[in-house]
């Protein structure tokens, strides 16, 4: 066959290719200043993993799910302990904006690399008027390998309660 007779049959798989989303599309560089592509990274982890229980709000489910939204732990100073229970989960008993939540949050450590649970943190600490610092993926990768556990924290484990 000609040569470009293989172009014609190719066209359409290289449009297919860049019609992509552009963080999952190696063939268009994001233009955007890495900050903001690490939010928009963030929201679309938040969308597929998170909101399903915290909800797209972050608002969570009363008595159930607890709220993301003015969150001791999402606006703590030092962000290590809201990576731990990212990629470890939480049990037990914990207290969020007064009210007790009982339940089990289950590791995300085998669903997320640490570039998706920093941005997906990032984009938590800064969406819903928070002004949180961003979360590097460098602390992510420290404490997925000190950390290492079979089981989901409990808030007494947590250094300083979680927060
Ligand atoms: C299957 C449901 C579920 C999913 C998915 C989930 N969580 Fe949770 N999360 C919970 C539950 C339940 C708790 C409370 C656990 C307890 O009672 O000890 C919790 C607690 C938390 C807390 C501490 C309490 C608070 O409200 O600040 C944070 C922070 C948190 N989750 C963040 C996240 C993030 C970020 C994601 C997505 C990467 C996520 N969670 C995914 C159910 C879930």
């Amino acid at each position: 066959m000609k040569l470009n007779r293989w172009l014609t049959l190719l066209s359409p798989l290289v449009l297919l290719a860049c019609s992509k989303a552009p963080e999952s599309n190696p063939y268009m560089a994001s233009a955007p200043a890495e900050g903001v592509s690490q939010v928009k990274k963030g929201e679309a982890v938040y969308q597929r993993i998170c909101a399903a229980c915290h909800q797209l709000n972050g608002q969570g489910v009363p008595a159930v799910f607890p709220p993301l939204v003015g969150s001791e732990f999402v606006a703590a100073t030092d962000p290590a302990n809201l990576v731990r229970i990212t990629l470890f989960g939480l049990q037990g008993p914990v207290t969020v904006k007064g009210a007790v939540y009982q339940g089990i949050m289950p590791p995300q450590a085998p669903l997320l690399k640490d570039e998706e649970i920093a941005a997906v943190l990032t984009y938590v600490r800064q969406a819903w008027g928070h002004t949180g610092s961003a979360v590097n993926p460098e602390l992510v990768r420290s404490l997925r390998a000190s950390d290492q556990r079979d089981t989901p924290w409990t808030i007494n484990e947590l250094p300083n309660h979680g927060k």
